[in-house]
């Protein structure tokens, strides 16, 4: 990330910096890795530590299954047009461990009339269907169709759609998500090669100051509860702010892929990282060139991962059953790899329009009760041919 700020700050932090009624601005140090990470001053009206009541804590999150047997998952959330009321309600938790959880999101409700802070994950929002704004402390944020949209924990925000298909994909991490270490310099600007660069980052364009008083609930997240905070000022009330850390949105349609003349793995689509996971983009791209190439991609064991895959736009060369909004989950122990047809079939195709977030995990994942109504009862067997019954729509 880089240095960005919006509104008033003075020339030098922790230094007087007064209202125009001669009090001081409440400065906020909000910094990650204990002082050893990325961080920003923010300059608030009132004391961010002034609240009105702490409200008794609501149980939220997800049941995992603990025993679920090994093997392929196919979770088809095509069908799904609400997945409940509204932003935290209408989350499925499908499949987590401890580095992170994989949520689909569709809410009835458009807007929220109160405020959600994560305060022990950043979350990554991928803007399947929909279109909004995202008003936080940092402030307002264009919420687009293809959008990564990052979000650092601790940060308080509001997010509003407009009318139309909604769906969103939400990743929530323990550790920070950050831009690809490999693709950074010493002094964190990402190199030529980077499948993208800062250009394609978009920091919030405008900062909200809302001095209003009155009653404002923040929802705070934390091990397994919202915890409702009532404050008698909007946390929207800062006049400036500057720094590394703050919510930003990055289009899959700006990540420019990697392409060679034999098949290119997983890492080159990389986009995000963070600890034991990664996130990839797989985005419309020419196939190889070798004169022998096998566009499909190859049988493979991957021996201490597990992977998923969501399938957003496209036709999936390598899948049988697949449908725009599957999730399939290749866990580690056991061989995936192209279905019966497909290999001979993707010899000579010259490009693919396929569009597909990727979450590899290097520690195994859990699928959550909420799962069980989406799983593809016959997709472990869908690489027998023939396979009695299987699910045939999209073959492509
Ligand atoms: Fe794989």
């Amino acid at each position: 990330m880089y240095y960005y700020r919006l509104g008033k700050i003075p020339p030098k932090r922790h230094t007087q910096f007064r209202q125009p009624d001669g009090s001081l601005y409440k400065e906020e140090l909000v910094s990650s890795e204990g002082f050893s990470g990325i961080y920003s001053n923010l300059y608030h009206i009132h004391p961010p530590t002034r609240i009105k009541a702490a409200d008794d804590p609501i149980a939220f999150g997800p049941k995992k299954i603990n025993d679920y047997t090994l093997r392929h998952i196919h979770l088809n959330t095509s069908n799904v047009t609400a997945t409940g009321d509204d932003y935290l309600s209408a989350r499925k938790v499908l499949l987590m461990n401890n580095d992170c959880s994989i949520s689909i999101c569709s809410p009835r409700k458009r807007t929220m009339d109160y405020f959600y802070k994560n305060a022990e994950g950043d979350e990554v929002l991928f803007i399947h269907d929909g279109k909004g704004t995202l008003t936080s402390q940092f402030g307002k944020l264009d919420v687009r169709q293809g959008d990564y949209i990052v979000i650092p924990r601790t940060v308080i925000y509001k997010i509003e759609f407009e009318a139309g298909p909604l769906r969103v994909l939400i990743i929530e991490a323990a550790s920070p998500v950050e831009t690809v270490k490999r693709y950074r310099n010493q002094l964190g600007q990402l190199l030529e090669h980077s499948p993208y660069c800062e250009r394609d980052i978009r920091p919030p364009q405008e900062l909200v100051t809302d001095t209003s008083k009155g009653e404002f609930l923040i929802k705070i997240k934390k091990q397994g509860y919202l915890h409702p905070y009532r404050y008698d000022h909007s946390p929207l009330d800062l006049v400036g702010w500057d720094g590394f850390l703050w919510p930003y949105a990055f289009s899959i349609h700006d990540f420019e892929p990697i392409t060679g003349r034999i098949h290119q793995p997983p890492p080159t689509h990389q986009t995000f990282q963070g600890r034991n996971f990664v996130i990839c983009s797989f985005v419309p791209r020419l196939f190889d060139y070798h004169p022998l190439a096998i566009p499909a991609p190859y049988n493979h064991s991957n021996i201490d991962s597990d992977e998923v895959l969501y399938y957003a736009e496209g036709n999936f060369m390598s899948r049988r059953g697949i449908e725009r909004g599957s999730f399939t989950l290749h866990p580690g122990g056991i061989p995936h790899g192209p279905h019966p047809g497909t290999v001979e079939k993707s010899i000579g195709a010259k490009e693919t329009h396929e569009l597909a977030v990727m979450i590899d995990t290097f520690h195994p994942l859990w699928p959550t009760t909420d799962a069980l109504e989406f799983i593809d009862p016959k997709y472990p067997m869908s690489w027998t041919d023939q396979a009695e019954g299987f699910n045939e729509v999209n073959t492509p």
